[in-house]
């Protein structure tokens, strides 16, 4: 047996590489959602991270693994390659396949999870939108994906909405750019995939009746094309230049995006001067970075935009003119002791920044109610007592502190699930 890794958890060697995945012992496995692959995937847990383990052919292994690791080094949103374990030998001398181990995207959510309580429209909507934004991405990274799909797709929370990641890259490939060719080859795949994933949901009487599969697969295309043209089109701007490209750079810094240069030609045409803009958008995650950099907590890009409208409000309110000093006083005295008063055995239902965000609102939901505001400590009290216990564990269910008890089905929160939120059985 032979390991490639850049950094070996000593604890993979343990595991029972001479058996076929398919028959490892359910003690060095945790029962996690999958989504649907024609290869065996397995999921173990070691020191408290979970892995996903793939078997595979030698050539693909190597393949993914590599082009996981060089979308990991241009923070692509893709699940993270840990190792190849290959030249695999089962006890009677059998030549087994190589596996790839990649690290579990904590609290992700596959499709199939989310489906399992029927989907209401709009819930499918954000699906679409993160799915789309996933795949703008990647073609802004230079990234053909080849086989984008929803099964090759992770979903996490992401204050409302979802945040799309990668996680099958096996016909992918990196470029320098991708040409328009490119892209639409690409979408077409995404198109096919999806409408046939959607058909598949619907004979499972899965899709909500009022969602027509076609319009699933069209949906993705459609706000692709929107979101792409925002982030690219050459803009004609006649006067006020300056004051035209703030304008464009903060809209595309709302939608998530940084840009990185913006070239500019004058166009002079019977005395008439117009000058063309184009800004050069590199990733998304403009309020992640801004996040991270002020206080250095990771989160999702909605997720970082709310907890940032959270940290400028309390800036403006306590008179502290130096950012850094009001995010350091900010997560000291604000985020972290609401994350504090979470009782131990309920942290695992949702992850910190996505506890908050969704604390604020409640706090503007009660404060609404009450015509007046009630602050940060009732409404945390209101929202642990009232909703987080009512949660399904999304932790257990889709993270790693798995135990039997948690991966029973909560009915329980049935009643209580105002929105589209008991998305887990
Ligand atoms: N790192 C991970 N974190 C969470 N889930 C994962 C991870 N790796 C794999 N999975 C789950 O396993 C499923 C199958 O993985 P993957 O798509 O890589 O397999 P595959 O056999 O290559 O698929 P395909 O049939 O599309 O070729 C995924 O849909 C996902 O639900
Ligand atoms: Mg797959």
């Amino acid at each position: 047996m032979r390991i490639t890794s850049a950094l070996v958890d000593p604890a993979l060697l343990d595991l029972p590489w001479s058996t076929p995945l398919e028959e490892w012992p359910a003690d060095h496995l945790v029962a996690l959602p999958q989504g649907i692959s024609r290869h065996v995937v397995r999921f173990v847990k070691l020191q408290g991270t979970v892995y996903a383990v793939k078997e595979t052919r030698e050539k693909i292994a190597e393949r993914e693994y590599d082009l996981l690791r060089a979308l990991e080094r241009i923070s692509a949103p893709a699940v993270e390659a840990v190792a190849i374990v290959a030249d695999r030998v089962a006890l009677d001398g059998e030549v087994l396949e190589p596996v790839l181990v990649t690290r579990h995207l904590q609290f992700s959510l596959p499709y199939r999870a989310l489906f399992s309580h029927t989907l209401r429209p709009e819930t499918m909507n954000r699906l679409l939108d993160a799915l789309a934004a996933l795949l703008v991405r990647m073609h802004l990274l230079g990234f053909f994906w080849g086989d984008c799909s929803l099964s090759n797709t992770l979903f996490r929370r992401d204050a409302g909405a979802f945040a799309a990641y990668l996680v099958d890259a096996e016909t992918g490939q990196l470029h320098l750019r991708l040409s328009p060719g490119q892209r639409g080859e690409d979408l077409e795949i995404a198109r096919t995939n999806i409408f046939g994933e959607a058909l598949d949901l619907q004979a499972a009487g899965l899709l909500h009746e009022g969602i027509d599969p076609e319009h699933v697969s069209d949906e993705v295309v459609r706000r692709y094309e929107t979101l792409w043209h925002e982030l690219t089109f050459e803009q004609a701007v006649e006067a006020d230049t300056r004051r035209q490209m703030d304008k464009r750079i903060r809209r595309l810094n709302e939608l998530g995006f940084d840009v990185e240069e913006v070239s500019m030609s004058v166009v002079e045409e019977g005395g008439h001067r117009t000058v063309m803009l184009r800004p050069k958008v590199v990733d998304a995650g403009h309020h992640t970075r801004r996040l991270l950099r002020l206080t250095g907590l990771d989160a999702e890009e909605n997720q970082a935009r709310a907890l940032l409208n959270d940290l400028d409000a309390y800036r403006a309110e306590s008179d502290m003119p130096d950012e850094a000093q009001a995010a350091h006083r900010w997560l000291t005295e604000v985020f972290e002791p609401v994350i504090r008063a979470v009782p131990p055995h309920l942290r695992g239902k949702l992850e910190p920044p996505e506890l908050f965000v969704q604390i604020i609102e409640h706090r503007w939901a009660l404060s609404e109610q009450a015509g007046r505001d009630l602050g940060l400590a009732p409404a945390v009290q209101s929202f642990l007592a009232n909703v987080l216990i009512h949660r399904p564990d999304e932790q257990a269910v889709l993270g790693y502190e798995v135990d039997d008890d948690m991966l029973m089905s909560s009915d329980d929160d049935e009643d209580e699930a105002p929105e589209d939120e008991s998305l887990v059985d």
